[in-house]
């Protein structure tokens, strides 16, 4: 069985590229995050190939997965970096990113983080709200500098169809600014002496697997930008779709693109994917706890959770489970769900999987993106290890947080 070129089946053992990923966990222990820096540099390249045509330049969004060794690797593509936080900037100026490779985009800077963007200087400040413009151009003045290029983000008030968490462009979500907001600010551009509204911005919501929003997102855009000639850049945010599930098949990219070219002519592209780059490049490890078979169901207990990987809790996410050996035994229907004090601690649900024991080890996959990024300590639990997998070799990039981790930062 493949899930993808670099995640499948070799005889009955899963591999990520040449490795077996039993035997990676059989040293670093459960749970980790594993990532194919082969499959994120397919992603890359697929994508950069599929929208050469617009010239586009990637910025890979950075609060989808932060690894320093994954950014290290995607920085030699070329790519450039989707920043929302100081945090953000400092991993990517770590990766050997320059301040001109990155965008900082975030409905909420703070003046500390705009003063730190402005003196690293960043290529773009992506703005959402008119006295940030205001902060941007004072620091700026702080520091001297000028011709600080912004897109103001633009809110087309355009619902996109996903999960209602991810959908960013509507009328009710805090992102963004609304047209006439925008037009009021392009027509007030000499009062920010330092700043130079080239660009445009938009970010509709994530996982878009139907591009009528988009489209209709961008002509609005468009339409808004006309009389302003000055705007030769347009940054047509992230949201490209993944597939979670085996038999998943997603638009052609090449008809987005198609559609996309002839609006988008002429002006300099921008676009900031996560997902799609590094989601399917990602696994997470677990191993089987305890397997508990109570009022008709059976759950496999395990030892990665909700503190390890979100999404199932919180979007009701479907990521596939793959026992890292395949038998050709009896089959059952299980929950497998961790350890955490709460009830939506499942990770999957009702899935056919091969009957399991304690101790057998499995894999939640798609989790490349949004995994580890969104990990936290709930349950004073220690965060998983990171592996990066390069062809057959592969190294732990951060080690597994202790017990003492969990508390060296109390006074
Ligand atoms: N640009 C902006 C302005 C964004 O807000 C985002 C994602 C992206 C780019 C990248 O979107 P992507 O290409 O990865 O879809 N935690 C959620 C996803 C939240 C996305 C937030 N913004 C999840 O696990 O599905």
């Amino acid at each position: 069985m493949v899930f993808n070129a670099s995640i499948r089946y070799v005889a009955d053992k899963l591999f990520v590229d040449a490795v077996d990923v039993s035997a990676i966990v059989r040293e670093t222990g459960t749970p980790t995050y594993v990532y194919s820096l082969g499959r994120a540099r397919d992603n890359i390249r697929r994508l950069q190939s599929a929208f050469a045509r617009l010239e586009a330049r990637i910025h890979f969004s950075v609060k989808s997965n932060g690894s320093l060794a994954l950014l290290r690797a995607l920085k030699d593509e070329g790519v450039g970096f989707d920043c929302v936080s100081a945090g953000e900037i400092r991993l990517a100026l770590e990766a050997g990113a320059t301040g001109d490779d990155i965008v900082f985009a975030g409905v909420g800077k703070t003046r500390d983080e705009i003063a730190y963007a402005v003196t690293q200087g960043i290529g773009w400040f992506n703005v959402e709200n008119a006295l940030e413009l205001r902060y941007i151009d004072e620091a700026a003045a702080d520091a001297g500098l000028d011709a600080i290029s912004v897109a103001l983000r633009l809110n087309p008030q355009i619902e996109a169809k996903t999960h209602p968490h991810l959908a960013t462009g509507h009328g009710a979500a805090k992102f963004g600014l609304t047209a006439d907001v925008i037009g009021e600010l392009l027509a007030n551009q000499a009062a920010y002496p330092r700043l130079d509204f080239a660009g445009i911005h938009m970010h509709i919501g994530s996982q878009l697997g139907d591009s009528a929003a988009t489209l209709a997102a961008v002509d609005s855009l468009l339409a808004l930008i006309r009389p302003w000639r000055h705007i030769t850049t347009i940054n047509i945010g992230g949201g490209l779709p993944v597939a979670y599930r085996w038999d998943e098949t997603l638009p052609a990219l090449e008809d987005l693109v198609d559609a996309l070219a002839p609006r988008l002519c002429g002006y300099g592209v921008l676009f900031e994917p996560g997902r799609a780059i590094v989601a399917d490049a990602g696994i997470l490890v677990a191993e089987i706890l305890y397997v508990k078979r109570q009022a008709g169901q059976v759950f496999y207990i395990v030892d990665a959770s909700m503190a390890e990987l979100l999404r199932p809790a919180l979007y009701d996410a479907y990521h596939e489970v793959a026992p890292l050996q395949t038998t050709d035994g009896e089959m059952t229907t299980a929950q497998v769900v961790g350890p955490v004090c709460e009830t939506a601690d499942v990770l999957a649900r009702d899935r056919r999987l091969p009957m399991l024991q304690e101790g057998d080890k499995l894999a939640l996959l798609t989790a490349g993106a949004y995994g580890m990024a969104m990990a936290s300590n709930y349950n004073a639990r220690p965060r998983p290890a990171e592996v990066v997998v390069d062809g057959g070799a592969w190294r732990v990039s951060r080690r597994r947080e202790t017990l003492e981790d969990l508390i060296q930062y109390e006074t």
